[in-house]
């Protein structure tokens, strides 16, 4: 299986300090997912433009699943769910309110976090928050929704462990 894997920060993609998040999302999904993964990797800063053009890529390129961390917040150049939504064709807002009601007990600052997902062709696209530790937290409750997504629109059924 195909998935690609957007981290979205100025300071990450200007060498500021190191991407984690990306990383942490290949670790986590390894240990859900049954399947073998192919992973394709990106690290842009935080250009709308940037993002959408990259996302529709990864949708050619064959990915069941993008996953995005970052950019997903309060401020101006927090973009990455207006770049998400204008190359989705469904949204499913199921999957942000799920993170941010998981999260909000261990963490109240979790509501910041604009997140949502959606489909655009057979490909889920799903955004998390840019914390390395915020991947750890929202990923695995999400697991059998990603898995049944990519079913409906995939038309196959990743294995989970
Ligand atoms: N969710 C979890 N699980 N853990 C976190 O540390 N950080 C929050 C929120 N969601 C956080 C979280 C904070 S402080 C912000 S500002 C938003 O995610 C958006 O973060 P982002 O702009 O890096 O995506």
């Amino acid at each position: 299986m195909k998935i690609g894997r957007v981290t979205l920060s100025d300071r990450a993609s200007g060498g500021i300090y190191e991407d984690r998040s990306g990383p942490e999302i290949e670790r986590v999904l390894r240990e859900q997912f049954a399947e073998e993964i192919e992973f394709e990797c990106v690290l842009l800063p935080d250009e709308q433009a940037q993002i959408e053009t990259a996302l529709k890529n990864l949708c050619v390129n064959g990915c069941a699943l993008v996953v995005t961390t970052g950019g997903t917040g309060p401020t101006p150049r927090d973009v990455t769910p207006e770049a998400t939504r204008a190359v989705l064709e469904k949204e499913l807002p199921g999957f942000g309110e799920v993170m941010r009601a998981v999260s909000f007990s261990k963490v109240p600052t979790a509501i910041l976090s604009r997140a949502t997902a959606g489909v655009r062709g057979k490909t889920l696209i799903v955004n998390l928050p840019g914390n390395p530790k915020a991947i750890a937290e929202c990923l695995p409750p999400l697991m059998l929704a990603i898995a049944e997504a990519i079913d409906h629109i995939a038309g196959f059924r990743p294995k989970l462990k």
